[in-house]
């Protein structure tokens, strides 16, 4: 069964607790959370202090998503935050393999991340230490973009990599999923899927979650 990390960047900013607590009940995977900083995305969202307090308020898995900057210099904040899957994009300066180590070395799980524009192959190197690899198919910064095309041959490449090599890493997408498109981005290989309008947009969260599960049973 695929798994859903429902983004909490279109959840209510003010309620947070009880939003995660709509997506566990409903029975979502991860908790996507999406941390921006104003330079290596235009917005800025929230960071490791909001991290702190959701791990305080769930044992649902924080899956941190940094959209940010200099991932090296703020690395130590969103481990001791208590993130459990840290997912860095290979554009940012600051980036560099050696975070994947010490992200490991802290008993956490690694990702990186291509933008729209990055070939996949980028990640070709490191895919034999990943845990997530994380396929945007909007451009980082904004929820509620509509799906770019562009993603399903970089899902469909990682998937044939990662299961003829036999790596452990999980393929996820990050971006204008919903239940209209939901089985095909399925279908092209994804095991992690993001939904944030999706899920938070229309009010009832159970509904939305039901929606997505029948519009991709497998
Ligand atoms: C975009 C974020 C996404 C976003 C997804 O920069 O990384 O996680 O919240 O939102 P939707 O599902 O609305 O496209
Ligand atoms: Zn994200």
């Amino acid at each position: 069964m695929w798994k859903l990390a429902p983004s909490i960047l279109s959840a209510d900013f003010a309620n947070l607790e009880r939003d995660i607590k709509k997506i566990r009940d409903a029975g979502a995977d991860y908790v996507h959370v999406d941390v921006m900083d104003g330079h290596f995305v235009p917005n800025i969202s929230i960071g490791a202090p909001v991290v702190k307090a959701l791990r305080r308020a769930t044992d649902m898995i924080l899956d941190v998503h940094l959209m940010i900057d200099r991932p090296d210099k703020y690395l130590d904040d969103f481990i001791k935050a208590g993130s459990d899957i840290i997912t860095m994009h290979i554009e940012a300066p600051g980036y560099s393999e050696e975070v994947i180590d010490r992200i490991h070395a802290a008993g956490r799980k690694a990702g990186v991340s291509v933008k729209p524009g990055t070939p996949v192959e980028a990640l070709f190197p490191i895919l034999p230490k990943l845990d997530l690899a994380l396929v945007m198919s909007v451009e980082p910064g904004f929820g509620g973009q509509s799906y770019m095309p562009v993603a399903d041959d970089k899902m469909r490449t990682l998937r044939r990599v990662i299961d003829e090599k036999g790596y452990a890493c999980e393929v996820e997408v990050d971006g204008g999923v919903g239940s209209g498109n939901i089985a095909y981005v399925r279908s092209c290989g994804a095991d992690v899927i993001v939904a944030g309008s999706a899920v938070y947009g229309k009010g009832d969260v159970d509904a939305a979650v039901r929606g997505l599960r029948e519009a991709a049973p497998v």
